[in-house]
């Protein structure tokens, strides 16, 4: 993603890798501060996935994948790293997807690291160039939480279509969900729409439905974690009701994902497990308190949306509908090297 922070343009991915240093953009932090994070260890890249420093299914996927190349530089049990990486987060498939994938190439940690990580790239590229077919000129598109360029290494899922259209001058605009607890919409897509200069305004959670049903939103498109077999699929907390309201008021509403958030191993979404988080994440916003303390709170920070009001998924392999998504099943996760020749 170009970005232009003090001043200086630069063009930079959510996270690399530098051996034997993996290197992150702190997105606890933006946009008050731009701070690039040095991982060294395993254990350091586990409190950097489990605190957010990197979040997002693909780029904490991506950290996954470079954590396994980089335990094997420092002569580590690759088995062993690869427990302790994918116990740092529940619902994100990517996690376990990537670091299986990478464990599957065990001899060849580093090559097979940095070519799941481009692949990534290039598949979050053609979701972009798929999902802008679907977008017309000067269209009003709500999204929630961050699935963009940080979430996703570079480009993004939801916001790569968006990128895309906005690159071939159709000029979209953006309702940014803020994404309460931890703000992702608010300080996240907005930042990242604010460095592509696309028109976009931030919205409460809740105004959502309001805006709606005045005809000020043309389609939805969100990230996913979790996508399962029968099309159901796990997104922030939030996800959810803003489908409902979708279907209520008519508009078509898109999942943007690659293969690696795909989990066809479970049937439904009854079966995604879903992260709690702490109450402190509700009850501060920037560390200051707005809920009395004697309160206590209640965290899940996803929820699973039917596949029902899913009007169509778009993936690097082109936009599927949920009856169609067997067409994906059959790919196992060295189909995940197909795109890499092509970058
Ligand atoms: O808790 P987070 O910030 O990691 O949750 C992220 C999301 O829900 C995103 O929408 C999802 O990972 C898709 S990112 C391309």
């Amino acid at each position: 993603m170009n970005i232009n922070v003090g001043g200086t343009k630069r063009n930079i991915r959510a996270v690399w890798y530098e051996e034997p240093v993996i290197k992150m953009i702190d997105q606890r932090i933006l946009p008050d501060e731009f701070k690039i994070v040095d991982i060294r260890d395993t254990s350091e890249l586990y409190s950097a996935i489990r605190n957010m420093t990197v979040r997002g299914a693909p780029s904490i996927g991506a950290a996954a994948a470079y954590g396994i190349a980089q335990a094997s530089y420092l002569g580590k049990d690759l088995e062993e790293a690869g427990k302790i990486i994918k116990s740092s987060r529940p619902t994100a498939n990517d996690l376990f997807f990537a670091v299986d994938f990478v464990l599957q190439h065990k001899q060849e940690a580093r090559k097979y690291a940095d070519l799941y990580v481009e692949s990534i790239v290039e598949r979050s590229r053609l979701i972009g160039v798929n999902g802008n077919e679907l977008i017309g000129d000067r269209k009003k598109i709500l999204t929630h939480c961050n699935a963009g360029a940080l979430a996703s290494v570079d480009y993004g899922t939801a916001l790569s279509p968006i990128r895309m259209a906005n690159e071939s001058g159709k000029k979209p605009f953006v309702w940014v969900d803020e994404t309460r607890p931890r703000l992702q919409g608010a300080r996240l897509t907005a930042w990242e729409l604010v460095q592509e200069g696309i028109g976009h305004n931030v919205i409460a959670d809740n105004a959502a439905g309001f805006l709606m049903k005045r005809g000020e939103v043309d389609m939805v498109i969100v990230g996913a974690d979790r996508i399962t077999s029968n099309g159901d699929f796990a997104n922030k907390i939030g996800t959810y009701e803003k489908a409902v309201l979708a279907r209520e008021n008519g508009i078509n509403f898109y999942v943007a994902a690659p293969l690696s958030t795909f989990d066809f191993t479970i049937e439904n979404g009854n079966e995604i497990p879903i992260e709690v988080r702490t109450e402190e994440e509700v009850k501060e916003i920037k560390g200051v308190p707005v809920s009395p303390k004697e309160s206590a709170a209640y965290n899940p920070a996803f929820d699973v949306t039917p596949t029902k009001y899913v009007t169509g998924y778009i993936t690097e392999y082109g936009i599927f509908k949920s009856s169609e998504l067997g067409n994906l099943k059959t790919k196992g996760k060295d189909s995940i090297l197909e795109q890499v020749s092509k970058v």
